[in-house]
Protein backbone atom coordinates (compact mmCIF):
# COMPACT_ATOMS: atom_id res chain seq x y z
CA UNK A 1 0.00 0.00 0.00
CA UNK A 2 1.12 3.39 -0.81
CA UNK A 3 0.44 5.41 1.85
CA UNK A 4 0.97 9.48 2.10
CA UNK A 5 -0.04 11.80 4.62
CA UNK A 6 -1.77 15.39 5.03
CA UNK A 7 -1.53 17.35 7.91
CA UNK A 8 -3.50 19.86 9.49
CA UNK A 9 -1.80 22.71 10.11
CA UNK A 10 -3.93 25.58 8.96
CA UNK A 11 -5.56 26.99 12.66
CA UNK A 12 -4.18 29.70 14.38
CA UNK A 13 -4.79 28.56 17.78
CA UNK A 14 -5.78 31.54 19.47
CA UNK A 15 -5.98 29.98 23.27
CA UNK A 16 -1.85 29.41 23.01
CA UNK A 17 -2.44 33.87 23.28
CA UNK A 18 0.57 33.95 21.47
CA UNK A 19 2.35 35.93 18.77
CA UNK A 20 3.44 32.87 17.23
CA UNK A 21 1.02 30.40 14.97
CA UNK A 22 0.27 27.41 17.53
CA UNK A 23 2.05 24.46 15.87
CA UNK A 24 5.43 26.66 16.11
CA UNK A 25 5.63 26.37 19.71
CA UNK A 26 8.23 24.04 21.11
CA UNK A 27 8.64 20.47 22.69
CA UNK A 28 12.73 20.07 23.70
CA UNK A 29 13.70 22.48 21.31
CA UNK A 30 11.58 21.25 18.33
CA UNK A 31 8.08 22.56 16.63
CA UNK A 32 5.14 21.22 17.97
CA UNK A 33 4.54 20.39 14.08
CA UNK A 34 7.72 18.70 13.50
CA UNK A 35 6.35 15.88 15.83
CA UNK A 36 3.81 15.13 13.58
CA UNK A 37 5.80 14.73 10.15
CA UNK A 38 8.16 12.61 11.56
CA UNK A 39 5.38 10.36 12.94
CA UNK A 40 4.01 10.84 9.38
CA UNK A 41 7.10 10.10 7.71
CA UNK A 42 7.91 7.06 9.31
CA UNK A 43 5.11 5.53 7.72
CA UNK A 44 4.79 7.16 4.08
CA UNK A 45 6.80 6.76 1.00
CA UNK A 46 6.66 10.12 0.07
CA UNK A 47 7.01 13.94 1.41
CA UNK A 48 3.83 14.76 4.14
CA UNK A 49 1.58 17.56 2.68
CA UNK A 50 1.48 20.15 5.29
CA UNK A 51 -1.63 22.32 5.35
CA UNK A 52 -0.42 25.65 6.15
CA UNK A 53 -3.02 28.82 6.91
CA UNK A 54 -2.32 31.14 9.50
CA UNK A 55 1.07 32.99 9.51
CA UNK A 56 2.04 30.48 6.45
CA UNK A 57 5.48 31.77 6.05
CA UNK A 58 6.75 31.98 9.31
CA UNK A 59 5.60 28.15 9.62
CA UNK A 60 7.30 27.45 6.16
CA UNK A 61 10.11 29.05 6.91
CA UNK A 62 10.48 27.38 10.88
CA UNK A 63 9.59 23.67 10.05
CA UNK A 64 12.05 23.97 5.97
CA UNK A 65 11.83 22.86 2.41
CA UNK A 66 13.26 19.54 3.25
CA UNK A 67 11.24 16.34 2.88
CA UNK A 68 7.61 18.05 3.19
CA UNK A 69 5.36 19.50 0.93
CA UNK A 70 3.22 22.89 1.81
CA UNK A 71 -0.32 24.09 0.42
CA UNK A 72 -1.75 27.39 1.75
CA UNK A 73 -5.36 27.19 2.68
CA UNK A 74 -6.29 30.41 2.54
CA UNK A 75 -9.45 30.32 4.48
CA UNK A 76 -9.96 28.35 7.10
CA UNK A 77 -13.49 26.56 6.28
CA UNK A 78 -13.00 23.34 8.33
CA UNK A 79 -11.23 19.86 7.95
CA UNK A 80 -13.00 18.47 4.96
CA UNK A 81 -12.24 21.85 3.67
CA UNK A 82 -8.09 21.95 4.37
CA UNK A 83 -7.71 17.89 3.23
CA UNK A 84 -9.50 19.01 0.04
CA UNK A 85 -6.52 21.62 -0.57
CA UNK A 86 -4.09 18.60 -0.69
CA UNK A 87 -5.58 16.75 -4.01
CA UNK A 88 -4.14 18.44 -6.39
CA UNK A 89 -0.40 17.66 -4.83
CA UNK A 90 -1.59 13.87 -4.14
CA UNK A 91 -4.36 12.79 -6.88
CA UNK A 92 -3.19 9.62 -8.58
CA UNK A 93 0.28 9.59 -6.81
CA UNK A 94 -0.87 7.19 -3.83
CA UNK A 95 -3.20 4.37 -2.68
CA UNK A 96 -3.79 5.75 0.25
CA UNK A 97 -4.05 9.38 2.55
CA UNK A 98 -3.16 9.50 6.09
CA UNK A 99 -4.97 13.09 7.71
CA UNK A 100 -3.30 13.89 11.53
CA UNK A 101 -3.01 17.03 13.25
CA UNK A 102 0.12 19.64 13.22
CA UNK A 103 -0.81 19.70 17.20
CA UNK A 104 -1.24 16.59 17.97
CA UNK A 105 3.00 15.67 18.78
CA UNK A 106 2.16 12.36 21.29
CA UNK A 107 0.99 10.66 18.10
CA UNK A 108 3.51 7.72 17.93
CA UNK A 109 4.62 6.20 14.80
CA UNK A 110 3.62 2.71 16.03
CA UNK A 111 0.08 3.80 16.92
CA UNK A 112 0.42 5.20 12.73
CA UNK A 113 1.76 1.63 11.72
CA UNK A 114 -1.15 -0.07 13.22
CA UNK A 115 -3.32 1.52 11.37
CA UNK A 116 -2.03 1.41 8.15
CA UNK A 117 -2.30 -2.50 8.55
CA UNK A 118 -5.86 -2.52 9.81
CA UNK A 119 -6.69 -0.35 6.64
CA UNK A 120 -5.01 -2.50 4.18
CA UNK A 121 -6.69 -5.37 5.77
CA UNK A 122 -10.03 -3.71 6.17
CA UNK A 123 -12.60 -3.53 4.14
CA UNK A 124 -13.65 0.11 4.37
CA UNK A 125 -12.34 2.67 2.41
CA UNK A 126 -12.12 5.15 6.07
CA UNK A 127 -10.23 3.33 8.92
CA UNK A 128 -10.67 6.01 12.09
CA UNK A 129 -8.44 6.21 15.14
CA UNK A 130 -10.82 6.07 18.02
CA UNK A 131 -10.21 6.74 21.75
CA UNK A 132 -12.00 6.16 25.43
CA UNK A 133 -12.16 8.92 27.56
CA UNK A 134 -14.28 10.57 30.39
CA UNK A 135 -12.64 14.13 29.08
CA UNK A 136 -14.84 14.21 26.44
CA UNK A 137 -14.46 17.93 25.91
CA UNK A 138 -13.67 19.21 22.33
CA UNK A 139 -14.45 15.68 20.53
CA UNK A 140 -16.49 14.35 18.04
CA UNK A 141 -18.80 11.15 19.51
CA UNK A 142 -18.69 8.04 17.02
CA UNK A 143 -22.09 6.80 17.21
CA UNK A 144 -22.82 3.17 16.45
CA UNK A 145 -25.84 1.24 15.71
CA UNK A 146 -27.15 -1.68 17.24
CA UNK A 147 -25.21 -4.09 15.75
CA UNK A 148 -21.84 -2.40 16.91
CA UNK A 149 -20.93 -0.50 13.25
CA UNK A 150 -19.89 3.32 12.91
CA UNK A 151 -22.89 5.38 11.93
CA UNK A 152 -20.99 8.74 11.99
CA UNK A 153 -19.45 11.18 13.83
CA UNK A 154 -20.90 13.67 15.24
CA UNK A 155 -19.32 17.07 16.27
CA UNK A 156 -19.65 18.02 20.24
CA UNK A 157 -21.59 21.26 19.22
CA UNK A 158 -24.19 19.72 17.54
CA UNK A 159 -24.97 16.46 19.94
CA UNK A 160 -28.29 15.09 21.25
CA UNK A 161 -27.95 14.80 25.17
CA UNK A 162 -27.74 11.26 24.72
CA UNK A 163 -25.04 11.37 22.09
CA UNK A 164 -23.40 13.97 24.27
CA UNK A 165 -22.86 11.22 27.27
CA UNK A 166 -20.98 8.92 24.30
CA UNK A 167 -17.81 8.14 25.87
CA UNK A 168 -16.13 6.86 22.37
CA UNK A 169 -14.37 9.75 20.48
CA UNK A 170 -12.94 10.52 17.12
CA UNK A 171 -9.28 11.28 17.66
CA UNK A 172 -8.63 12.80 14.54
CA UNK A 173 -6.71 11.01 12.77
CA UNK A 174 -8.11 8.72 9.62
CA UNK A 175 -6.35 6.49 6.89
CA UNK A 176 -8.87 6.62 3.47
CA UNK A 177 -8.47 5.26 0.13
CA UNK A 178 -7.10 7.95 -1.96
CA UNK A 179 -9.98 7.22 -4.53
CA UNK A 180 -12.57 7.29 -2.50
CA UNK A 181 -11.75 10.14 -0.33
CA UNK A 182 -10.79 12.39 -3.68
CA UNK A 183 -14.32 11.35 -5.12
CA UNK A 184 -16.06 12.37 -1.96
CA UNK A 185 -14.45 15.02 -0.55
CA UNK A 186 -16.38 17.61 -3.28
CA UNK A 187 -19.36 16.17 -2.23
CA UNK A 188 -19.26 17.25 1.37
CA UNK A 189 -22.45 19.33 2.76
CA UNK A 190 -21.70 22.65 4.40
CA UNK A 191 -22.44 22.29 8.24
CA UNK A 192 -24.48 24.78 10.44
CA UNK A 193 -21.48 26.51 11.06
CA UNK A 194 -20.33 27.40 7.58
CA UNK A 195 -17.72 24.38 7.74
CA UNK A 196 -16.73 21.32 5.68
CA UNK A 197 -15.93 18.93 8.16
CA UNK A 198 -13.97 15.89 7.21
CA UNK A 199 -15.92 13.91 9.92
CA UNK A 200 -19.03 13.71 7.49
CA UNK A 201 -17.28 11.04 5.26
CA UNK A 202 -17.82 8.52 7.97
CA UNK A 203 -21.49 8.89 7.57
CA UNK A 204 -21.25 9.05 4.28
CA UNK A 205 -19.47 5.52 3.82
CA UNK A 206 -21.81 4.04 6.51
CA UNK A 207 -24.83 4.98 4.20
CA UNK A 208 -22.97 3.24 1.22
CA UNK A 209 -22.53 0.09 3.41
CA UNK A 210 -19.01 0.29 3.67
CA UNK A 211 -18.72 1.57 7.01
CA UNK A 212 -15.15 3.48 8.72
CA UNK A 213 -13.05 0.72 10.73
CA UNK A 214 -12.32 2.35 14.17
CA UNK A 215 -9.10 1.32 15.54
CA UNK A 216 -8.75 2.69 19.22
CA UNK A 217 -5.96 4.00 20.73
CA UNK A 218 -3.72 2.49 23.44
CA UNK A 219 -2.79 5.66 25.30
CA UNK A 220 -5.13 8.23 25.52
CA UNK A 221 -2.71 10.85 25.62
CA UNK A 222 -1.18 10.34 22.31
CA UNK A 223 -4.29 11.89 20.51
CA UNK A 224 -4.28 14.87 22.93
CA UNK A 225 -4.14 18.26 21.04
CA UNK A 226 -2.56 21.07 21.83
CA UNK A 227 -4.67 24.08 22.37
CA UNK A 228 -3.23 25.50 24.93
CA UNK A 229 -0.19 26.58 26.83
CA UNK A 230 -1.04 23.96 30.08
CA UNK A 231 -1.21 21.21 27.12
CA UNK A 232 1.95 22.33 26.41
CA UNK A 233 3.67 21.69 28.87
CA UNK A 234 1.88 18.18 29.71
CA UNK A 235 3.14 17.35 26.51
CA UNK A 236 6.77 17.92 27.42
CA UNK A 237 6.37 16.23 30.34
CA UNK A 238 5.10 13.03 28.30
CA UNK A 239 7.92 13.50 25.67
CA UNK A 240 10.48 13.80 28.28
CA UNK A 241 9.22 11.19 30.29
CA UNK A 242 9.44 8.86 26.45
CA UNK A 243 12.89 9.53 26.23
CA UNK A 244 14.22 9.14 29.32
CA UNK A 245 12.76 5.85 30.28
CA UNK A 246 14.25 4.61 26.47
CA UNK A 247 18.13 6.07 28.07
CA UNK A 248 17.63 4.25 31.48
CA UNK A 249 16.71 1.14 29.38
CA UNK A 250 19.58 1.23 27.73
CA UNK A 251 21.72 1.61 30.67
CA UNK A 252 22.24 5.45 31.91
CA UNK A 253 21.13 5.94 35.37
CA UNK A 254 18.71 8.77 35.50
CA UNK A 255 18.46 9.74 39.52
CA UNK A 256 15.43 12.14 38.65
CA UNK A 257 13.82 11.62 35.91
CA UNK A 258 11.15 14.05 36.46
CA UNK A 259 14.19 16.58 36.63
CA UNK A 260 15.64 15.57 33.38
CA UNK A 261 15.34 16.76 29.89
CA UNK A 262 17.06 15.03 27.44
CA UNK A 263 16.32 16.73 23.80
CA UNK A 264 15.57 14.11 20.83
CA UNK A 265 19.08 14.41 19.68
CA UNK A 266 20.91 13.74 22.43
CA UNK A 267 23.34 10.93 22.62
CA UNK A 268 24.42 9.03 26.17
CA UNK A 269 27.00 6.10 26.76
CA UNK A 270 26.24 3.19 29.03
CA UNK A 271 26.78 3.66 32.59
CA UNK A 272 26.77 7.18 33.14
CA UNK A 273 24.87 8.90 35.71
CA UNK A 274 22.74 11.91 35.25
CA UNK A 275 21.98 13.84 38.37
CA UNK A 276 18.66 16.22 38.71
CA UNK A 277 18.16 19.37 37.50
CA UNK A 278 20.23 18.37 34.37
CA UNK A 279 19.52 19.47 30.19
CA UNK A 280 21.12 17.76 27.58
CA UNK A 281 19.98 19.76 24.38
CA UNK A 282 21.04 19.87 21.21
CA UNK A 283 23.70 17.72 19.08
CA UNK A 284 25.26 16.16 22.35
CA UNK A 285 27.11 13.25 23.05
CA UNK A 286 27.99 11.78 26.52
CA UNK A 287 30.47 9.26 26.73
CA UNK A 288 30.46 6.10 29.49
CA UNK A 289 30.82 6.47 32.75
CA UNK A 290 30.43 9.93 33.02
CA UNK A 291 28.50 11.72 36.15
CA UNK A 292 26.50 14.92 34.61
CA UNK A 293 25.01 17.26 37.33
CA UNK A 294 23.63 18.04 39.68
CA UNK A 295 22.38 21.47 37.89
CA UNK A 296 23.58 21.00 34.61
CA UNK A 297 22.91 22.46 31.10
CA UNK A 298 24.73 20.85 28.03
CA UNK A 299 23.82 21.77 24.39
CA UNK A 300 25.77 21.05 21.09
CA UNK A 301 28.89 19.49 22.64
CA UNK A 302 30.55 16.14 23.04
CA UNK A 303 31.73 14.69 26.27
CA UNK A 304 34.11 11.86 26.09
CA UNK A 305 34.50 8.65 28.67
CA UNK A 306 34.55 9.34 32.19
CA UNK A 307 33.79 12.82 32.65
CA UNK A 308 32.43 14.62 36.28
CA UNK A 309 30.53 17.85 35.40
CA UNK A 310 28.79 19.35 38.25
CA UNK A 311 26.76 22.42 38.33
CA UNK A 312 28.35 23.67 34.94
CA UNK A 313 26.46 25.26 31.44
CA UNK A 314 28.52 23.25 28.35
CA UNK A 315 27.79 25.23 25.07
CA UNK A 316 29.54 24.00 21.71
CA UNK A 317 32.71 22.65 23.81
CA UNK A 318 33.88 19.26 23.27
CA UNK A 319 35.59 17.50 26.09
CA UNK A 320 37.90 14.36 25.97
CA UNK A 321 38.06 11.80 28.96
CA UNK A 322 38.41 11.73 32.11
CA UNK A 323 37.92 15.72 32.19
CA UNK A 324 36.47 17.15 35.38
CA UNK A 325 34.79 20.19 35.51
CA UNK A 326 32.80 22.04 38.13
CA UNK A 327 31.26 23.14 39.83
CA UNK A 328 30.12 26.64 38.18
CA UNK A 329 31.87 26.26 35.03
CA UNK A 330 31.00 28.30 31.88
CA UNK A 331 32.04 26.37 28.47
CA UNK A 332 31.78 28.39 25.27
CA UNK A 333 31.68 28.11 21.54
CA UNK A 334 34.78 26.25 20.69
CA UNK A 335 36.26 25.29 24.22
CA UNK A 336 37.93 21.91 23.98
CA UNK A 337 39.53 20.50 27.06
CA UNK A 338 41.68 17.14 26.03
CA UNK A 339 42.01 14.29 28.69
CA UNK A 340 42.49 14.72 31.81
CA UNK A 341 41.73 18.84 32.50
CA UNK A 342 41.04 20.05 35.58
CA UNK A 343 38.43 23.06 35.61
CA UNK A 344 37.12 24.15 38.72
CA UNK A 345 35.01 26.37 40.22
CA UNK A 346 34.05 30.07 38.49
CA UNK A 347 36.16 29.08 35.09
CA UNK A 348 35.05 30.37 31.61
CA UNK A 349 36.83 28.89 28.76
CA UNK A 350 35.50 30.23 25.26
CA UNK A 351 37.35 29.17 21.72
CA UNK A 352 40.49 27.65 23.14
CA UNK A 353 42.62 24.45 23.76
CA UNK A 354 43.56 22.77 26.87
CA UNK A 355 45.99 20.14 26.16
CA UNK A 356 45.90 17.22 28.51
CA UNK A 357 46.48 17.38 31.82
CA UNK A 358 46.33 21.40 32.26
CA UNK A 359 44.30 22.67 35.33
CA UNK A 360 43.06 25.47 35.80
CA UNK A 361 41.25 25.26 39.65
CA UNK A 362 39.22 28.93 40.53
CA UNK A 363 38.48 31.98 39.18
CA UNK A 364 39.99 31.96 35.70
CA UNK A 365 38.78 33.36 31.85
CA UNK A 366 40.73 31.48 29.32
CA UNK A 367 39.53 33.09 25.34
CA UNK A 368 41.13 32.44 22.42
CA UNK A 369 44.07 30.77 23.92
CA UNK A 370 46.04 27.59 23.36
CA UNK A 371 48.00 26.03 25.96
CA UNK A 372 49.82 22.87 26.21
CA UNK A 373 50.08 19.42 28.21
CA UNK A 374 50.47 19.89 32.20
CA UNK A 375 49.94 23.82 32.19
CA UNK A 376 48.92 25.31 35.61
CA UNK A 377 46.10 28.36 35.41
CA UNK A 378 46.80 30.01 38.41
CA UNK A 379 43.91 31.60 40.63
CA UNK A 380 42.15 34.52 38.91
CA UNK A 381 44.41 34.25 35.76
CA UNK A 382 42.75 35.95 32.31
CA UNK A 383 43.51 36.26 29.06
CA UNK A 384 43.07 39.74 27.83
CA UNK A 385 41.78 38.64 24.70
CA UNK A 386 39.70 41.75 23.42
CA UNK A 387 41.73 45.08 22.93
CA UNK A 388 38.47 46.93 22.01
CA UNK A 389 38.63 45.98 18.47
CA UNK A 390 40.05 42.25 17.66
CA UNK A 391 39.89 39.67 19.92
CA UNK A 392 44.03 38.25 20.28
CA UNK A 393 45.47 34.82 20.61
CA UNK A 394 47.39 33.87 23.91
CA UNK A 395 49.76 30.93 23.42
CA UNK A 396 50.48 29.56 26.56
CA UNK A 397 53.11 26.59 25.83
CA UNK A 398 53.59 22.87 27.41
CA UNK A 399 54.41 22.83 31.67
CA UNK A 400 53.77 26.19 32.05
CA UNK A 401 53.01 27.59 35.19
CA UNK A 402 51.01 30.96 35.37
CA UNK A 403 51.09 32.43 38.59
CA UNK A 404 47.50 33.24 40.43
CA UNK A 405 46.02 37.07 39.50
CA UNK A 406 48.55 37.16 36.16
CA UNK A 407 47.34 39.16 33.54
CA UNK A 408 48.04 37.80 29.97
CA UNK A 409 47.50 40.88 27.52
CA UNK A 410 46.37 39.41 24.06
CA UNK A 411 48.35 38.32 21.49
CA UNK A 412 51.47 37.13 23.73
CA UNK A 413 53.51 33.64 24.19
CA UNK A 414 54.44 32.03 27.00
CA UNK A 415 57.46 29.55 25.97
CA UNK A 416 57.53 26.06 27.24
CA UNK A 417 58.76 25.67 31.16
CA UNK A 418 58.13 29.40 32.23
CA UNK A 419 56.31 30.91 34.99
CA UNK A 420 54.67 33.95 35.81
CA UNK A 421 54.57 35.33 39.09
CA UNK A 422 51.90 36.45 41.31
CA UNK A 423 49.80 39.76 40.34
CA UNK A 424 52.34 39.86 36.70
CA UNK A 425 50.55 41.76 33.60
CA UNK A 426 52.27 39.99 30.97
CA UNK A 427 52.74 42.33 27.68
CA UNK A 428 55.43 40.49 25.97
CA UNK A 429 56.09 37.16 24.94
CA UNK A 430 58.11 34.90 27.54
CA UNK A 431 60.95 32.98 26.47
CA UNK A 432 60.70 29.18 27.61
CA UNK A 433 62.41 28.43 31.13
CA UNK A 434 62.09 31.85 32.40
CA UNK A 435 60.62 33.35 35.22
CA UNK A 436 58.72 36.94 34.53
CA UNK A 437 56.78 38.94 36.75
CA UNK A 438 56.07 42.68 37.70
CA UNK A 439 53.87 45.49 35.96
CA UNK A 440 54.64 45.29 32.97
CA UNK A 441 56.03 41.50 33.76
CA UNK A 442 59.97 41.15 32.69
CA UNK A 443 62.00 38.23 32.28
CA UNK A 444 64.06 38.20 35.62
CA UNK A 445 65.98 34.60 35.15
CA UNK A 446 65.97 31.90 33.54
CA UNK A 447 64.96 28.60 35.63
CA UNK A 448 67.04 25.67 36.19
C1 LIG B 1 -11.82 17.79 15.00
C2 LIG B 1 -12.89 16.78 14.55
C3 LIG B 1 -13.46 16.09 15.79
C4 LIG B 1 -12.34 15.41 16.56
C5 LIG B 1 -11.28 16.42 16.90
C6 LIG B 1 -10.10 15.73 17.55
C7 LIG B 1 -13.86 17.73 12.54
C8 LIG B 1 -15.00 18.46 11.96
N1 LIG B 1 -13.94 17.47 13.83
O1 LIG B 1 -12.50 18.76 15.76
O2 LIG B 1 -14.43 15.12 15.41
O3 LIG B 1 -12.85 14.80 17.72
O4 LIG B 1 -10.82 17.11 15.73
O5 LIG B 1 -9.13 16.65 17.96
O6 LIG B 1 -12.93 17.39 11.82
N2 LIG B 1 -7.58 22.82 10.57
C9 LIG B 1 -7.11 23.32 9.39
N3 LIG B 1 -7.98 23.99 8.57
C10 LIG B 1 -9.27 24.16 8.88
C11 LIG B 1 -9.75 23.62 10.10
C12 LIG B 1 -8.88 22.95 10.91
O7 LIG B 1 -5.93 23.18 9.05
O8 LIG B 1 -9.99 24.77 8.10
C13 LIG B 1 -6.63 22.11 11.43
C14 LIG B 1 -6.42 22.80 12.76
O9 LIG B 1 -5.32 23.70 12.69
C15 LIG B 1 -6.16 21.64 13.70
C16 LIG B 1 -6.93 20.48 13.10
O10 LIG B 1 -7.18 20.85 11.75
O11 LIG B 1 -4.81 21.28 13.74
C17 LIG B 1 -8.23 20.19 13.81
O12 LIG B 1 -9.05 21.33 13.73
P1 LIG B 1 -9.97 21.78 14.94
O13 LIG B 1 -10.68 23.00 14.56
O14 LIG B 1 -9.16 21.80 16.19
O15 LIG B 1 -11.00 20.58 14.97
P2 LIG B 1 -11.92 20.21 16.14
O16 LIG B 1 -13.05 21.15 16.17
O17 LIG B 1 -11.11 20.07 17.36
CA1 LIG C 1 -8.93 20.62 18.24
Amino acid sequence: MDLSAVILAAGKGTRMKSKLPKVLHQLLGRPMLSYSISAARSVSSTPPVVVIGYMAEEVRGAIGEGGVLYVVQEDQLGTGHAVSQAAPLLQGKADAILVTYGDMPLLRSETLRKMAEVHEKGKSPITMLTVKMDDTHGFGRVVRDRSGGVVRIVEEDHTTPEEWEIRELNAGVYIFDADWLWGHLPRLPLSPKGEYYLTDLVGMAADEGVPAIPMTVDASEEVIGINTRVHLAQAEKELRRRINERWMLSGVTIVDPDTTTIWPDARIGQDTVLYPNTYLQGETVIGEDCEIGPGTLIRDSAVGNGCQIRFSVIEGATIEDRVDIGPFAHLRKGAHLAQGVHMGNFGEVKNSYLGPGTKMGHFSYIGDATLGHDVNIGAGTITCNYDGERKNPTYIEDDVFIGSDTMLVAPVRVGEGSKTGAGSVVTRDIPPRSLAYGVPAKVKRPLE
